[in-house]
Parts: C-alpha cells; sequence; structure tokens
C-alpha cells in the first residue's frame, strides 16, 4: 500500500519535472529551473537507516546526521566551477586545479538545521554560516519565525539550506523567502528525509532552488509527520521531550 502511495507521489514530482527543463537546472541561471535530486549513495542510505531506528542514542544520532551532512556536500557541491592552476609536486611543475573562489553560506533552520551544520563546515570551512530561527505552530502546521542573521554579502554567495525535515515545506519555503528578501539569489536546499508534499511546495514558491535529499518518503500523518521518517528531528538531536 505505502509502496503504490509513493510510486503515486513520485510519478507527480516527475510529471511536474517534466514540464520543466532540466537543462536550465540549478542555482544561479537565471529564470532556470532547479532540480530534484534523491541521493541514494549506499553509506548516505546505510547511515541514513540508523538515523530512522528509533533506539538510536541521541550521541549516535547526532553524529550520523552530521556524518550524512557531510556525504552530501559531496553531491551537492558538484557543479562549483573549478579553475587551473599551477603547484610544484617534490618532481616538479604540474597543472592541478582549485575552487574558483566562489563563496559559500550554510544557512541551517533552527533547531534541527544545526545538526547538519558541523558536517558540511568540515568539508567548506570557509563558508559563512547564517541562522533562520522557525518553528512549526502545533495546530496550524504553518512557520513562525523568530531570529534571521545572514552574512552581510549573501547576495554574492552560493546558498545552501539545511533542515533534516522537509515535510509540508512550510519552514523551508519561508527560510528561502527570508534569504530571498536579504538579497540571496543562488540557493539549495539541503534535507535528509522530505515528504512529497514539501517537495511540491517549495517547488511552488521556489521553482529555481536546487532541493536535494537522501530520502523522499511516502506521505505526512494528521500531524504533520513525515511517514515512516525519523520522528520529531528536533527532539532526537538535542535530547528534548
Ligand atoms: C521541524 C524541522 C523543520 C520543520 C519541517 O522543525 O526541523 O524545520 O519541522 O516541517 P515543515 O516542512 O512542515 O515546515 P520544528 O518546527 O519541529 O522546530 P525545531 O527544529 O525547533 O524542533
Ligand atoms: N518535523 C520533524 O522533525 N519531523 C517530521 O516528521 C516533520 C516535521
Amino acid at each position: 500500500f505505502l509502496e503504490d502511495r509513493y510510486r503515486v507521489r513520485l510519478q507527480k514530482i516527475q510529471d511536474y519535472e517534466s514540464r520543466v527543463s532540466p537543462g536550465a537546472a540549478g542555482p544561479g541561471k537565471a529564470g532556470g529551473l532547479g532540480r530534484v535530486l534523491v541521493i541514494d549513495h549506499p553509506l548516505i542510505q546505510h547511515k541514513l537507516g540508523l538515523v530512522r531506528d528509533k533506539n538510536t542514542s541521541v550521541k549516535d544520532f547526532r553524529e550520523l546526521v552530521q556524518e550524512i551532512a557531510g556525504l552530501m556536500v559531496y553531491e551537492v557541491t558538484r557543479s562549483l566551477s573549478l579553475e587551473e592552476i599551477e603547484v610544484h609536486t617534490p618532481l616538479g611543475p604540474t597543472k592541478a586545479f582549485s575552487l574558483s573562489g566562489k563563496k559559500m553560506a550554510v544557512v541551517p533552520v533552527l533547531r534541527a538545521g544545526l545538526g547538519m551544520v558541523e558536517g558540511i563546515l568540515r568539508l567548506i570551512p570557509n563558508a559563512k554560516v547564517g541562522h533562520i530561527g522557525l518553528y512549526r505552530d502545533p495546530h496550524t502546521l504553518e512557520p513562525v519565525e523568530y531570529y534571521c542573521k545572514l552574512p552581510g554579502d549573501i547576495e554574492d554567495r552560493d546558498i545552501y539550506v539545511v533542515d533534516p525535515m522537509l515535510a509540508t515545506g512550510g519552514s523551508a519555503a519561508a527560510a528561502i523567502e527570508l534569504v530571498k528578501r536579504q538579497g540571496g539569489k543562488r540557493i539549495s536546499l539541503v534535507s535528509l528525509i522530505a515528504a512529497p508534499e514539501g517537495v511540491e511546495r517549495v517547488r511552488g514558491q521556489h521553482p529555481e532552488v536546487d532541493i536535494f535529499t537522501a530520502a523522499l518518503d511516502s506521505h505526512l500523518n494528521d500531524h504533520g509527520y513525515i511517514v515512516p521518517g525519523l520522528g520529531d528531528a528536533g527532539d532526537r538531536l538535542f535530547g528534548t521531550k
């Protein structure tokens, strides 16, 4: 039953995708349309299984979320541009590559997004970090903003908005809107687990944004939780509740 439901919803996203031009995809391409990418690397999928397990301890959960975020960076940054440089090995000169001075910003959505930041900074240590505070009203499920502090030069940066859970998509869509209002242009969203409803909402409101996720789950339950998901990411990261 779940499989059928999953297939139907995945089909909806693929239909959406087929109506847009994949060739124009990617952040920074003015007027281009973003992609929805499910990163299915075996290491990520293995760790995601452990993160989903309700018996995983807070300590392990924290470490695993950082590790998965780090592994996802590999795919998320695939389109960064390189420039050719010359270096001298002990045996003589050679051509090599260097990132072409791209400036990046990681923007976690508080609280749970914080759980991904260190894993990403381990690989891109010079990235600046902005913070957006949002919580979901438990009754309306709509996001409530309580904090926003972004790097001053956000308009010059490739921006990775990070939040482990993309459920109704309200928080992610609001976070992206806040980044745009402060001048951010090249924005990607990085989540661990997404529901089709969330993907559709973000695609609807911010069609040019690339969405990276490690899993596209079945659906949302009546309380807006992703099924099967992993439960409440913030509570599991910080040991609350
Ligand atoms: C969770 C999660 C996302 C949001 C996703 O945060 O970390 O930010 O819910 O749900 P949505 O896609 O339906 O908006 P929560 O509101 O529980 O706050 P917390 O991280 O502070 O616990
Ligand atoms: N927020 C979470 O932490 N988990 C969900 O499944 C949905 C929203």
